[in-house]
């Protein structure tokens, strides 16, 4: 038997799902995250087109400069795994607020996809707090090169 069609709210219901789904993939990395120095400890994770996610933590050194972001740390992830296209992006710290990516961050992002929505969770202790955000809005006029590199 043929399955029933979609409606919006099929999809509306499948778009939360992959987010939560991004969400808990973030927070679960957050709770590995190495930040003995700063004691802020950061999860992101990344979808991909393919629809696997790819996680990442923040991993400080004692010498700071050294210190890699949750981010970047996911996309390392992403790019070792052979994969190249994010489709959606979220990233958990603790506190009341939601921290937004650094600017590194969201410029290494941005070599990957030109937009993204981007969900930023905090995990305080009391509660959550969101802010939905995209990368185009967090990095407009992003810096490329004149001719970007042929993706996979
Ligand atoms: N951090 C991230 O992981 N992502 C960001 O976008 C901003 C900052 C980390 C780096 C460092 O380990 C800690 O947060 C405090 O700056």
């Amino acid at each position: 038997m043929k399955p029933p069609p979609r409606t919006r709210d099929d999809s509306a219901r499948r778009n939360r799902a992959r987010l939560e789904r991004l969400v808990d993939a973030a927070s679960a990395a957050r709770t590995r995250a190495y930040a003995p120095y700063s004691r802020y400890s950061v999860g992101a994770a990344i979808e991909t087109a393919s629809g696997k996610v790819f996680a990442g933590c923040n991993v400080e050194n004692a010498s700071y400069g050294a210190c890699l972001c949750a981010e970047r740390s996911a996309i390392a992830q992403m790019v070792a795994a052979g994969e190249s296209s994010p489709v959606a992006c979220a990233v958990v710290t603790g506190g009341r607020s939601p921290g937004a990516p650094c600017g590194i961050c969201r410029q290494v992002l941005s070599e990957f996809a030109e937009d993204l929505p981007v969900v930023l969770v905090a995990e305080g202790p009391r509660g959550q707090a969101r802010r939905n955000t995209t990368l185009a809005s967090l990095l407009p006029l992003a810096f490329r090169l004149e001719s970007r590199p042929r993706r996979k």
